[in-house]
C-alpha cells in the first residue's frame, strides 16, 4: 500500500527511482511522483501508473541530480489526483524547501492541520502526508534530522517516510513506524525502499529500519537514531533475492505465471521438510517451541483476505490432525475485540507479505496478552517474521500479482505440515502420518495436472463470461475454497460473487438463483459428496446453471451438471490445495476476457499496510 523509494549516491537518481517504482508498483498505483535535488528540488506528480510519470518526465528538464525520492500511491486521504499525489512540500510561503514521501496514515492529522493552519500554513492537498511535511517545516531549525525526529514525536499512526530539504542538498532522512522500510547499503550510495525488490539490483547489503527509528544518510555515511535521538546500530544483512524470480518471462501476466509456478513452488515449500518413510515433519523455524506447541490449549489463526481463507482451512487441519481447539479470526477484528488469551494460547499470523497492518497489530495484541506467536509468512525478513516468536516460511518465491495465488497454496501446505508436526507429537500414529505425507508429496503433481487444464477452463469461462452474479458453494474443507474462488473472481474481474457453505444457501442466497446466476459447486467424492449433490439439485430445480469442480472420473456428476472442471482425487484435508487452482484459472480467464488489468486490479493493493 504505497511504495516508496529514495536514492542518494553518485549516480543519476531519476532512472534508479523510476525502476524502483516499477518494482514497487504492485503496492499501489493510482498516482505516482518523484522529486530530485538539483540546486532546487524538482517535483513531478501525476495520476495513473509509473509509466505515465516516466513519459511525463521525458518532457521535463532539471531532474538530473543524484539525490531523490519517489512514490507510487494507493489513496487513503484525498482522492487520486495530481494535487494529492506525493511528494508533498512544506508551506510554500514560509517553508524551507522540505519535500517528503510517505506510506502509512497520520491518524491525528486533523488536529495537526488545524494547529498549523492557526500558525498561517496553507495546504495544497487533502492528504495527511502534506500535514507531516508542514509540521517538519514548522519545526525546522537548520537540521533536517532533528526536525523529522521532533515532528514524529508529535504524530500518531503509521509511517515510512523519506524527506529531503533544499537547505541540506546532500542529506536524505528516512524514518519508519508501522509501515515497512529497508535501507540498501552500497558503495558510497544508499537506496531506501518499501521492500527489497527495488534494492537488489543495486546492492545486496541492507538493513530494516525498526519502528520509531530515523536514519540520516549522506553519500558516504549514515547514522540511525530513535525519534528521541538515541543512537542505535542496525544489523546489516545479505539480501536473498533473485531478480530473475520476478521476471515476467513469456507470460502475459504475473498472476498466470504464478499460477503455473505453483507445482514448483510447492516442491520448494516441501523440500527437506517431510519424510514420509519415518512419518516425520521437520520445521526448523519452530523446533525451539515444539514443546509449547504440543502442549497448546488453544490456537488462534489470524489473517486478512486470501490469508484469512488459508487460516480457515488451517482451523480444520489443526482440529483434525492436532486435535487442539482452534479458532480463526480476521486480524482486524481480533485486535479490537478485547480478546481473552489464556495460558497455553498460540496465535498464528498468516500473511504473504508479512506487512499487513491489521495482522501485525493482531500479533502485537496477542503477544502483549501473553500468547506464543508464530508467523506463516512468505517474505523473508518482513515485519511479521521478525516480530513473531517463531515461524515457518512459505518458500514459494516472490508473489507480484495483486491477487494471491501461489502464496495461498503455500500457506495451506505449511499449515498442513504444522498440524501434522504437532499431531505426530501428540497422538497421530506413524503409519497414518507416513501415508498422509506420501499423499502430500504428490500434491505438486496434482496441481500441475490441473494447471494443464487451463485451455479447457478458458473455454468454459467464455461460455459464462457475461454473467454478472455468481455463487460459490463448498462444504467442509472446501467451504473456505468457495470463499477464495469468489474472492478471486471479484478481485480481478469486478464481477459480483459470493462464497458460502453449501447448506447456508437455503437460508437466503437461494433467492438469488435463476437462469442468469451460475453456481460453482465444489463437489468432490468425499464424505460430504451426497449432501453436496443435494444442494446442487436445489439450485438446478430453480433453473440455476451449475459448474462443478469434481473428482476425475465422476461420470455421474458429469451427466447431471452443466459443466465440470476435474481435479485429481486426494485425501479430504489436502483437497483445498488442488481445488483452489481451477478457481484461480477461472477468475484469471474471466478477467482477461473482460480486458481487466489482472495484475493491478482497480482499487486494490498487494500489501495493505494501513488499517
Ligand atoms: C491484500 C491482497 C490480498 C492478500 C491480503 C493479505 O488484500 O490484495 O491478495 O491476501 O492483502 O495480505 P498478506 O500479505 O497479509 O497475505
Amino acid at each position: 500500500m504505497c511504495g516508496i523509494v529514495a536514492y542518494i549516491g553518485h549516480k543519476s537518481a531519476k532512472p534508479i527511482l523510476l525502476e524502483g517504482l516499477k518494482r514497487l508498483e504492485y503496492r499501489g498505483y493510482d498516482s505516482a511522483g518523484l522529486a530530485v535535488m538539483n540546486a532546487n528540488i524538482h517535483v513531478a506528480r501525476t495520476v495513473g501508473r509509473v509509466r505515465v510519470l516516466e513519459e511525463m518526465l521525458k518532457q521535463h528538464e532539471g531532474f538530473d541530480g543524484t539525490l531523490g525520492i519517489a512514490h507510487t500511491r494507493w489513496a487513503t486521504h484525498g482522492e487520486p489526483s495530481e494535487r494529492n499525489a506525493h511528494p508533498h512540500r512544506d508551506d510554500e510561503s514560509n517553508g524551507h524547501g522540505i519535500v517528503l514521501i510517505h506510506n502509512g496514515i497520520i491518524e491525528n492529522y486533523t488536529v495537526l492541520r488545524k494547529y498549523l493552519q492557526d500558525r498561517g500554513h496553507t495546504f495544497q492537498s487533502d492528504t495527511d502526508t502534506e500535514v507531516l511535511a508542514h509540521l517538519i517545516g514548522e519545526l525546522y531549525d537548520g537540521d533536517l534530522e532533528a526536525a523529522v525526529q521532533a515532528a514524529l514525536r508529535e504524530v500518531t499512526g503509521a509511517y515510512a517516510i523519506a524527506v529531503i530539504c533544499e537547505n541540506e542538498p546532500d542529506v536524505l532522512v528516512v524514518a519508519r513506524k508501522g509501515s515497512p522500510l529497508m535501507v540498501g547499503v552500497g558503495k558510497d550510495e544508499y537506496i531506501v525502499a518499501s521492500d527489497s525488490s527495488a534494492i537488489v539490483a543495486h546492492t545486496t547489503q541492507a538493513f530494516h529500519l525498526e519502528d520509531y527509528t530515523v536514519a540520516r544518510l549522506t553519500r558516504d555515511a549514515f547514522r540511525t537514531t530513535t525519534i528521541d535521538n538515541v543512537p542505535i546500530s542496525p544489523q546489516i544483512k545479505e539480501l536473498e533475492f533473485d531478480l530473475g524470480q520476478i521476471d515476467l518471462g513469456d507470460y502475459e501476466h504475473y498472476m498466470l505465471k504464478e499460477i503455473f509456478e505453483q507445482p514448483q513452488a510447492l516442491r520448494l515449500c516441501l523440500k527437506g521438510r517431510i519424510n514420509p518413510r519415518d512419518g516425520q515433519v521437520v520445521l526448523g523455524g519452530i523446533t525451539e517451541f515444539a514443546r509449547d506447541l504440543v502442549k497448546a490449549k488453544r490456537i488462534i489463526f489470524v489473517g486478512q483476505g486470501t490469508a484469512f481463507h488459508a487460516a480457515m482451512v488451517s482451523e480444520y487441519l489443526m482440529e483434525d490432525l492436532a486435535k487442539i481447539p482452534t479458532e480463526v479470526e480476521f486480524s482486524s477484528e481480533f485486535r479490537y475485540r478485547n480478546p481473552i488469551i489464556q495460558d497455553g494460547t498460540v496465535l498464528i499470523a498468516i500473511s504473504q507479505s508479512g506487512e499487513t497492518a491489521d495482522t501485525i497489530a493482531a500479533l502485537q495484541e496477542g503477544k502483549q496478552r501473553g500468547a506464543l506467536t508464530l508467523g506463516l509468512v512468505n517474505v523473508v525478513g518482513s515485519t511479521i517474521s521478525r516480530e513473531t516468536d517463531a515461524g515457518v516460511y512459505l518458500r514459494v518465491g516472490p508473489e507480484i500479482g495483486v491477487a494471491s495465488t501461489k502464496a495461498f497454496l503455500g500457506q495451506l501446505m505449511v499449515a498442513t505440515m504444522l498440524a501434522t508436526f504437532i499431531g505426530r507429537r501428540r497422538f497421530l500414529a506413524a503409519d497414518y502420518v507416513s501415508s498422509l505425507l506420501d499423499e502430500l508429496e504428490t500434491i505438486p503433481d496434482c496441481v500441475e495436472k490441473v494447471t494443464q487444464l487451463s485451455d479447457q477452463i478458458h473455454d468454459v469461462t467464455a461460455k459464462y463470461a457475461d454473467r454478472e452474479n455468481w455463487l460459490f458453494l463448498g462444504r467442509g474443507y472446501n467451504y473456505p475454497v468457495a470463499l477464495e474462488g469468489a474472492l478471486k473472481l471479484k478481485e480481478i474481474s469486478y464481477i459480483h460473487a459470493e462464497g458460502m457453505p453449501a447448506a447456508e444457501l437455503k437460508h437466503g442466497a437461494i433467492a438469488l438463483v435463476d437462469a442468469e446466476t451460475p453456481v460453482v459447486a465444489l463437489a468432490l467424492q468425499d464424505e460430504l459428496y451426497d449432501k453436496m449433490r443435494a444442494n446442487i439439485q436445489e439450485v438446478q430445480v430453480r433453473g440455476g446453471p451449475v459448474l462443478a469442480i469434481a473428482t476425475e472420473g465422476d461420470a455421474d456428476i458429469a451427466a447431471s451438471v452443466d459443466d465440470v472442471l476435474w481435479v485429481p482425487s486426494c485425501p479430504e484435508e489436502l483437497a483445498p490445495v488442488i481445488t483452489a487452482v481451477p478457481l484461480q484459472l477461472f477468475a484469471y480467464h474471466t478477467a482477461v476476457y473482460h480486458g481487466c488489468d489482472v495484475d493491478q486490479p482497480r482499487n486494490l493493493a498487494k500489501s495493505v499496510t494501513v488499517e
